[in-house]
């Protein structure tokens, strides 16, 4: 047949054969949405060519994944969305509800509402321009410092806390279909150099504080997708963390889900896809591409079975969002609809925590005040949200001033006076402001600020002064220090000099140092970034319509000298050690015995609670079985009101070291005004665990329990003994060892032997000399010429036993490398040669060998372009390694 009559056939046949391929799809398993997951993905895994499947390891654009039109499998579209739906890009970009920040939610303690919050936010982006699939929250890494500058996206400094509130968001957002992406796995505890900051971290810290709020999201929330950190975890950075991403969280933890990257956060090909890293965002992708993966095969770097296990997982994502189970009817009205707009007021409500209450200050009684001063640029401006990627543009919002405005009435005159002249954080805010104008307010801005925010405070009956942290914390900033920016201080102090009846309003993330002037001011209000109805939900509990129930899911310290990770924060050179281990937030403040300013679970009502005897469900529990602990709490005071009972676990005769207390329970019980509930929480034995490194497993030794119930946790009110039959014990399938491979511990873990002695280099780029590659310092880097032969070698100084060394590569790494040793440094043996150089960091052991040289010989570069980068070049003899035990 010549080709121009076989094209016509072709032309001919082609409705044909299209209806057919699309008919036999049609009835396909993978489409048909009764078919069980399992059978779906299969299906849909054994029609896809190779190619696709590589397509499908890397983004598309900003926001998407590849989408393979002849399968009819679309785009998956993600979007961030801690508090509500931000949207990258005009495809779902543009404004949403607002919801109160993360740590707001956690403030709530209350899970299930929760729940609803994330459930309004996955409709919203289901229903947004053209809708997302993929929310990116809720991000549940620990606050382990009070400078952090993501504190406020995060719930908690403890890993229980945020780990229930981490389930409650899941299941109500996964439950209407969107998929929830639970961050950052794992340490990305800081904003400086997060994208390099090596985090030093032991297995125990990482076990029981790090960790197990991911833990409670697999397991418990059984989240469909999981996003790597940006920073470096005892070497490799998170992307590329073997370790972690496939020992603990799939094999460990079963998740079964798709794991991607943070955005650029993936900086090799094959160590990446190895390490279980299953999807580069965003696209286009810099290293997990086709031409790059194909490369990685043909290398023998990485295998078709690794591919495959990632595009399973991709696609079972894509299969339980439904995207393949027909065209989603949008609903515009969803977005921003009354009931979302209460749900964000009421998360506000129960989030926003009454830290002091003098007198009885608040609620403010609205039969005896006339006059208000508000004060603040805060109060007309606040930042309802965290800086960054958590930012929703709403509809609207409601400032601290419009609040009070409007709820204060017409009988109660408003003095507004902002209280210093410029704002340094000007908020992207508010369209229409609903109800009153601040305009209104009696505001004077000539003159002195300062001197007018005092005359309205003289004059009025009470002072609300609204302070801010502004954009001193978010995405990318760390705080530079514990202190209220842009003169606020002075601002309380002089403020409560002329008011008696002043009241604190916080708007922040993280602890403020309120010692400048907590104890001049009687009334405490922690609002947190509260959203788009933040002013709203302020006046309610100022005004008492509201009574508050949050409670501090994080320690306010006095003094940022009190906190564990002083001295170890940000940490230098790109290393930061957690010399701290488990006492971070109130361990730490129990251990030492420091007394915070306000405790972790503390927070005031208007009402009083009494806490009932403890009843067990029975004395002793076996190490399969489970306890309730229930006892009776009474409002005893005249409003009705919601109490936070929190359960701490006390080890009287710890047999290792242990926290004084640790959070295993709570309940939020809602109480009439007299009225008593009986609240019951479970225990089970691995509550009473700790992470045993040598055994790997979770223990907890037999014996006497205590179970402590507290208001707070210094504030316990009952206290209850449990037996511990015998030991328990859960195994963990993976050894510490490979946590050492990983890259070794704490900074004393083992003497580097090359650092700081001669070295030379074949070649060099500009300034990226040899010795940067032996400073001791992660954040300098030899660079060679480009050319696929290079060396680096280094003189020990005198004839050392050496079994391994540890390569710190930059982005250009090799693939083909040899390590040899030399006792003239003229001829050379090799200890070990590689044709499959993976990059980032790669420890390399040989038989003990005597030798006074060492050197990396590069033969063939990881990416084209050639060239070599070493951050560190480090050498290391037998029995200077001390793994798990030099850092707790
Ligand atoms: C942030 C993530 C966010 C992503 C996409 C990154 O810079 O660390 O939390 O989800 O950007 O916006």
């Amino acid at each position: 047949m010549n080709s121009p009559i076989r094209f016509l056939l072709f032309l001919i046949l082609l409705p044909m054969l299209m209806g057919s391929s699309l008919q036999a799809q049609d009835n396909a398993v993978y489409l048909n949405k009764t078919a069980p997951l399992e059978d779906r993905v299969n299906d849909l895994f054994g029609r896809l060519t190779e190619d696709e499947k590589i397509s499908l390891l890397g983004g598309a654009s900003a926001n998407t994944t590849v989408a393979i039109p002849r399968l009819q499998v679309p785009s998956m579209r993600m979007a961030d969305a801690g508090a509500g739906v931000r949207g990258i890009g005009s495809s779902n970009g543009g404004p949403a509800s607002a919801f109160p920040s993360g740590v707001v939610m956690a403030s709530t303690w209350d899970p299930a509402l929760i729940g609803q919050a994330a459930a309004a936010i996955g409709d919203e982006a289901h229903n947004k321009k053209v809708g997302s699939q993929v929310l990116l929250g809720p991000a549940v890494n620990i606050q382990r410092s009070p400078l952090g500058g993501r504190n406020g996206e995060y719930f908690s400094e403890d890993p229980f806390l945020a780990g229930q509130m981490a389930v409650g968001y899941i299941t109500g957002m996964q439950g209407v279909g969107t998929s929830s992406c639970i961050k950052h796995f794992a340490c990305n505890n800081e904003e400086v150099d997060r994208r390099e900051a090596n985090v030093l971290v032991g297995e125990r810290a990482l076990r029981e504080i790090y960790l197990p709020a991911f833990e409670a999201g697999v397991k418990e929330g059984h989240v469909w997708t999981v996003m790597s950190s940006y920073n470096r975890i005892n070497g490799p950075h998170a992307s590329a963390n073997h370790y972690l991403l496939t020992d603990v969280l799939k094999q460990g933890w079963g998740f079964d889900g798709m794991m991607m990257s943070d955005w650029h956060g993936a900086h090799q090909t094959a160590t990446v896809i190895n390490a279980g890293n299953d999807l580069e965002m965003p696209g286009k992708p810099r290293n997990l591409n086709p031409a790059a993966i194909k490369l990685a095969l043909q290398n023998g770097q990485t295998t078709t079975a690794a591919i495959d296990e990632n595009v399973r997982r991709i696609l079972r994502t894509i299969i339980r969002t439904g995207l393949l189970d027909g065209p989603w009817q949008l609903d515009p009205t969803q977005v921003n609809s009354p009931e979302h707009q209460k749900l964000t007021r009421d998360v506000a409500e129960q989030g926003i925590i009454l830290l002091k209450n003098q007198d009885n200050i608040l609620p403010l009684d609205t039969t005896k005040i006339h006059s208000i001063a508000v004060i603040g640029l805060a109060a007309d401006r606040p930042q309802i949200e965290v800086r960054g990627s958590p930012e929703v543009t709403p509809f609207y919002s409601v400032s601290p001033l419009v609040g009070i405005t409007k709820r204060a009435g017409n009988d109660i005159a408003i003095h507004f006076a902002p209280g210093a002249i410029d704002n340094p954080a000007p908020v992207p805010n508010s369209a229409p402001v609903p109800a009153a104008d601040p305009a209104q307010a009696q505001t004077d801005t000539t003159g002195n600020p300062l001197q007018e925010a005092v005359d309205a405070a003289k004059n009025s009956d009470v002072a609300v002064v609204v302070v801010s942290t502004f954009r001193t914390e978010g995405e990318g900033h760390d705080r530079p220090s514990m202190s209220l920016p842009n003169g606020q201080d002075a601002l309380i102090q002089a403020v409560a000099a002329v008011n008696k009846r002043t009241i604190v309003i916080l708007n922040n993330g993280t602890p403020v140092d309120m010692r400048p002037w907590i104890d001049q001011v009687p009334g405490l209000l922690e609002a947190w970034f509260p959203g788009q109805e933040g002013g709203n939900a302020i006046a309610s509990i100022l005004f008492g319509d509201v009574n508050p129930s949050g409670k501090l899911p994080t320690t306010f310290g006095m003094r940022r000298e009190d906190y564990p990770d002083y001295g170890n924060f940000p940490g230098v050179k790109f290393r930061v050690a957690y010399e701290e281990g488990i006492y971070v937030g109130y361990r730490h403040f129990d251990k030492e015995n420091i007394a915070p300013l306000f405790p972790f679970g503390f927070g005031l009502s208007y009402t009083t609670f009494e806490y009932g005897p403890l009843q067990l469900s029975q004395p002793t529990l076996d190490p399969q079985g489970k306890i309730a602990v229930s006892l009776d709490v009474k409002n005893t005071g005249s409003r009705a009101g919601q109490e936070v009972v929190e359960l701490y676990i006390h080890d009287p005769s710890p047999k290792i070291d242990k926290p004084v207390r640790e959070l295993k329970g709570f309940a939020k019980v809602a109480l009439a005004p007299g009225e008593t509930k009986t609240v019951t929480i479970p225990i089970t034995p691995r509550d009473l665990a700790y992470f045993d490194v040598p055994g790997k497993q979770w223990k907890a030794d037999a014996g006497d329990y205590e179970i402590q119930i507290g208001a707070s946790s210094r504030d316990i009110r009952q206290h209850a003994t449990v037996h511990l039959a015998s030991d328990f014990t859960e195994a963990v399938p993976l050894s510490s060892d490979q946590l050492a491979l990983n890259g070794g511990f704490g900074k004393d873990a083992a003497v580097d032997l090359a650092a700081g002695k001669p070295v030379q280099a074949s070649s060099a780029l500009d300034k990226f000399g040899a010795e940067e590659a032996v400073d001791n310092d992660d954040t300098t880097h030899w660079s060679s010429q480009p050319g696929d032969s290079q060396w680096l070698m280094v003189d020990l100084g005198t004839t050392t036993t050496i079994d391994r060394v540890r390569l710190f590569w930059a982005d250009e790494y090799a693939l083909g490398y040899a390590i040899q040793v030399s006792n003239d440094g003229q001829s050379w043996t090799d200890v070990a040669k590689t044709s499959k150089g993976m990059g980032d960091v790669e420890w390399v052991r040989f038989a003990p060998t005597q030798a006074r040289w060492a050197r990396v010989l590069a033969s063939q570069p990881g990416k084209t372009g050639g060239g070599y980068s070493l951050n560190s070049f480090e050498v290391y003899g037998s029995g200077d390694h001390a793994p798990a035990a030099s850092v707790p």
